[in-house]
C-alpha cells in the first residue's frame, strides 16, 4: 500500500502550477530562508523557492518566522516590478493573494491586517515579507497550514492560528501553493497595470484593523482604514489624525 507523503517538492508543486508564477520552482527540503535562495539571483519573474523547513525563517521588523518541519507553506517569488509602481504596496498584494488562497482552502472569510498579515477567525495564519535588491523584489509568504495548537509560536504580538487549528482538518500544502501562485499572479498583474487603486475594493473589504483599538510603536490609537495608496490612516488618543507607511501596529485582543 502506498502512503501519500505531504511534501512541497518541486514535482508536487509543479502539478498545481497553472500560470507563469511557479516556473521555475526551486525546492530545498531544508534551508535557512527561501528569501535567501532567491535574493541576488538573476531568475525571471515568477521563479519560486519552496521548502519544507526553514532554520532561520525571517519575519517583518527583524522577527523570526518559525515552524516545525512539514507543517507550513514557505514560499518566495521573484518579481521585477515596473519602476513607476510604489513598492511598499507589494506587501498588501501578497497579503491579498494569501487571504484569497486561505479562503479557497477553508471556505472562511480571511482578512488583511495592515500591512502584511492574514487573519482568520481573529488569528494570524499568514505573513508576507518583501525584500528589495537591485530593483528585484523577493516576496516571501508563510502560511501556517497544518500546525497543531501546541506547534504554533508563543509570545508574538498577534495570536497565531493555522488552517488546521481553525478548520479542524489538515490541508494539502502543494495544492495551496498552486492556488496561492495563481492568485498572486492575477493580483500582481492587476497591480502592475493599475497600482493598488485598482485592487482597493478587495483590500478595503478585508481591512481587519478598520475601527479597532491599536497601538502604533506603542502609542494608543484607533485604526480608521487602509487608504487607496496602501498607507494606514489612524487617529491617536490625543485626537491627532495620522497616516503611516510603516510601523509596529498591534491590536487589542
Ligand atoms: C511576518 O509576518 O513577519 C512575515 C513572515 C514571512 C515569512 C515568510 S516564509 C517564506 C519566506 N522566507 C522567510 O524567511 N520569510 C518569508
Amino acid at each position: 500500500m502506498s502512503v501519500a507523503v505531504d511534501t512541497l517538492s518541486a514535482e508536487a508543486v509543479d502539478r498545481h502550477v497553472r500560470g507563469r508564477f511557479g516556473k521555475p520552482c526551486l525546492y530545498e527540503p531544508e534551508c535557512e530562508s527561501t528569501q535567501l535562495l532567491l535574493l541576488g539571483s538573476e531568475l525571471p519573474e515568477g521563479a519560486v523557492a519552496v521548502t519544507d523547513h526553514q532554520t532561520g525563517g525571517r519575519g517583518r521588523l527583524g522577527r523570526r518566522w518559525e515552524e516545525p518541519a512539514g507543517t507550513s507553506l514557505l514560499l518566495s517569488v521573484v518579481l521585477h516590478p515596473p519602476p513607476e509602481r510604489h513598492l511598499p504596496e507589494l506587501t498588501l498584494v501578497g497579503a491579498l493573494a494569501a487571504a484569497e488562497a486561505v479562503e479557497g482552502a477553508t471556505e472562511l472569510t480571511a482578512q488583511v491586517k495592515w500591512p502584511n498579515d492574514v487573519m482568520l477567525n481573529r488569528r494570524k495564519v499568514a505573513g508576507v515579507l518583501a525584500d528589495l535588491r537591485d530593483s528585484t523584489v523577493v516576496l516571501g509568504i508563510g502560511i501556517n497550514v497544518n500546525q497543531t495548537r501546541d506547534q504554533l509560536p508563543l509570545g508574538g504580538p498577534t495570536e497565531p492560528g493555522s488552517l488546521r487549528t481553525i478548520t479542524g482538518r489538515t490541508h494539502d500544502r502543494a495544492a495551496l501553493a498552486g492556488s496561492l501562485l495563481f492568485r498572486l499572479e492575477r493580483i500582481y498583474d492587476g497591480w502592475r497595470h493599475g497600482g493598488l487603486v485598482d485592487l482597493y475594493p478587495e483590500v478595503g473589504a478585508r481591512d481587519f484593523l478598520r475601527g479597532r483599538r491599536i497601538t502604533v510603536d506603542g502609542e494608543p490609537a484607533t485604526a480608521l482604514q487602509i487608504l487607496r495608496d496602501g498607507r494606514l490612516e489612524l487617529e491617536t488618543d490625543a485626537g491627532v489624525r495620522r497616516v503611516i507607511e510603516s510601523g509596529d501596529v498591534r491590536h487589542e485582543r
